[in-house]
């Protein structure tokens, strides 16, 4: 299997996803799904489901951001979903749970980071306190980067995926603004 070149990050923008990036978003979502590896989905939703999310975070103005390449394609993604209030469920405004991916060309070179500083500024703005996350315990890179962001281990699921004849940890994580004493 041929090794993955690492491509330069300075024709890299970061922005606002927009309702027309729907497609290039569910492409991206698709390559990092089809991986197996990474992500719970092994497939990327259906586009309408997609573009129903995409309008849904927009309208509540939470954050969320693509990486796009020189030619505007979508290379990479990082958001924090809140759930809607309703009048059924009170109390989680505050908390909110990130996602994040980039194709595998452009990982390892600082992007992620990058991703993330955003998401977490526009964050603050929205009043999001505390932001969660699930990460499988073979993700060895993005625990490393979560942590270096202040995300803490609360919990570890033991065996919880088993894909492909191999067995995965997941490892639950939280990063609270301002900081948690320790
Ligand atoms: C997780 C992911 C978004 C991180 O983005 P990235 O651009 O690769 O990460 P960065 O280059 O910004 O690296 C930031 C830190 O992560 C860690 N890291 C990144 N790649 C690493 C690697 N190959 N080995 C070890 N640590 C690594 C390092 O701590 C690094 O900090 P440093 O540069 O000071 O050493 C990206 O690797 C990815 O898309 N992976 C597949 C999908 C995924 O795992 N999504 C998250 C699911 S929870």
């Amino acid at each position: 299997m041929s090794e993955t070149v690492p491509a330069p990050t300075d024709s890299i923008t970061l922005r606002t996803i927009r309702e027309s990036d729907a497609e290039g978003y569910r492409a991206c979502l698709d390559r990092v799904a089809a991986e197996r590896r990474y992500l719970a989905f092994t497939a990327a939703p259906p586009l309408a489901e997609v573009r129903f999310y995409i309008k849904a975070m927009l309208q509540r103005d939470l954050p969320f951001i693509v990486a796009a390449d020189a030619d505007d394609r979508v290379v990479g993604w990082c958001n924090i979903h809140v759930v809607p209030p309703s009048e059924h469920r009170g109390g989680f405004s505050h908390v909110g749970a990130v996602g994040m991916g980039l194709d595998a060309a452009w990982r390892g070179q600082g992007l992620g980071r990058r991703m993330l500083n955003e998401v977490f500024e526009r964050a603050g703005r929205a009043g999001i306190e505390r932001v969660e996350l699930q990460v499988y315990a073979s993700n060895e890179s993005a625990v490393k980067l979560y942590r270096k962001f202040g995300f803490v281990t609360e919990g570890v699921k033991t065996r919880a995926r088993k894909i492909d004849g191999r067995y995965d940890d997941i490892i639950m994580m939280a990063r609270l603004r301002p900081p948690q004493k320790t």
